[in-house]
This record gives structure tokens, sequence and C-alpha cells, in this order.
């Protein structure tokens, strides 16, 4: 697939929409997880993942996907949020995926937001998914503004898991789930940009109109740049994207004029 940044190394998917593309991402999971039962896997909040999670869902009560093994590690979490807040991404997890499967409690790690010595803590968790033997199959959503993790557009990127500030472009994004945008925390924890890289295998996801700016510059730029943090994606040698059809749609103009090619589907 010459003409992607990611050169021939890029996994390019395109589905109509949202539920397809969950799908799409749930069976790759699923397959995964049938592979190696004991998948240490790198999970993501947001909207995005919603529909991955209840298709999951719908295959442990279907068709027996045992995750009884399984290992997980979120990207981040809100700072100075208790586990049990509805706003913590410890309860979207429990709430959308986790209690309605056969994980095992200890086998889910999620940064605490809640710690004092938050600079041992953070590389306690790097050393914990190195414990563990390293994330498997990481599983990503994108910022408007480019973002992984939170990992924010900066002019350095931090490699290891650490305490951010958020950008007014999160805050703002991230208000819809809050009753204002005052109670949306101004801080968080997340892995690095080397934590998320050391991935063996990335799924990033992206869905809906707002992320086809975004999508159309990381597929098109050619380019490296702390000012999207997802680039750095590209140069990872086993990454997929599965798009929607809204997603993909700057960018497949652009290839339709010519300036791309082939997409594999
Ligand atoms: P979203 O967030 O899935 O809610 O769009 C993605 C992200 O911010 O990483």
């Amino acid at each position: 697939m010459s003409g992607f940044p990611g050169g021939d190394i890029m996994r390019l998917i395109i589905e109509d929409d949202f539920k397809k593309l969950s799908k799409r991402a749930a069976k790759i999971i699923a397959n995964a997880i049938i592979k190696k039962p004991d998948l240490v896997l790198g999970l993501a909040t947001g909207s995005t993942p919603l529909g991955t999670y209840k298709e999951l869902i719908k295959m442990y009560n279907k068709e027996n996907l045992d995750f009884s093994q399984v290992v997980t590690f979120n990207l981040d979490e809100y700072y100075n949020i208790s586990q049990d807040d509805k706003n913590s991404y410890n309860y979207y997890m429990h709430e959308n995926l986790f209690k309605h499967i056969n994980i095992k409690e200890e086998n889910i790690n999620i940064p605490k937001g809640n710690v004092k010595e938050i600079k041992d803590y953070c590389k306690e968790y790097d050393k914990k998914i190195k414990k563990c033997g390293g994330i498997d199959l990481q599983l990503l959503g994108i910022g408007n503004n480019g973002h992984i993790g939170f990992n924010e557009p900066d002019k350095e990127l931090n490699l290891r898991t650490h305490l951010t500030k958020l950008t007014k472009s999160t805050i703002e994004a991230n208000a819809r789930f809050f009753n204002s945008i005052k109670e949306v925390p101004d801080r968080a924890i997340t892995m690095g940009l080397s934590s998320i890289m050391n991935s063996k295998k990335i799924l990033l996801l992206a869905s809906g109109k707002n992320k086809t700016n975004i999508i159309e510059e990381l597929l098109t730029k050619d380019k490296a740049t702390t000012e999207i943090p997802a680039s750095a994606l590209l140069m990872h040698s086993n990454l997929t994207v599965i798009l929607d059809e809204d997603a993909a749609c700057n960018y497949k103009k652009r290839m339709k004029k010519g300036e791309k090619d082939e997409i594999i589907n």
C-alpha cells in the first residue's frame, strides 16, 4: 500500500458506518483472544470504543468468547477523581464492558486518578505492563486534535505514563459527558507514546464527521509531528486503522483526486 504515510505496514479499512466498524474491531480483538487466551489488551474510553465493547459482550454471551485469562491496561484516567465517580474511566470500563464479561478483577489495570505519589505510581504502571510481557493489542481512538490517550499536541511528547494537562479543545470535547464544562478535570494520567508504541499491534478507530479533518491530516501529511501525536502510530510496524465513511470522507475525496492510492477493505 504505497502512498500511505505508513508505507507498506499500515492496513486501512473503511466500513459503511459505526456499527460495521465496531463489529470489525470486535472481531479483530476476539480473534486475538482466541489465538492467545491470556492476551494483554490495551483499552480506550470515549464514544468510539462503545460499539466495539457492545459487540464483545455479545460474543461473550453468544459465542463463549472467554476473557478469564485476558489482562487489560487502560490508556488513561482523569486526575483527582475517585474510582467510583461516574465520570471516571474506571466507572466507564466497568459499566460498558467489565461487568458484562468474565474478566477477573485482578487482571484489570486502569490508572488510578487519586494517588499521591504520582511519579512513582506512573513508573509502576509502565513496569507492570512490561512485567505482563507488554501489550499485545492496543485499541485506540483519536481526539479531534490528534491526541491518543491523553497525549496532547505539544512541542514535546512524553514517552512514559505521566500526569498531563488537558488542552482546551479536549476539555471542550469531553464536556459532553459532564453536567458543565467546569466539572471536566483539567489533568489526567495517561500512558505515554512509548508505552503505546511498544504494543505489538495497534488498532486505531475513528468514526463520525467530526473526525474527518484529523483523519485527512493524519493520512495525507507524510510527516510525524508532535502537533499530531497520533502520527507516531504511522511508524508502528503493525497498525490497523478502521474508519467509517463519515470519518474517511475528506480522505477519500483527496484520494479520488488521485493523490493517494488503494484502500484494502
Ligand atoms: P471519542 O474520543 O471516542 O469520544 O471521540 C476519542 C479520544 O479522545 O481519544
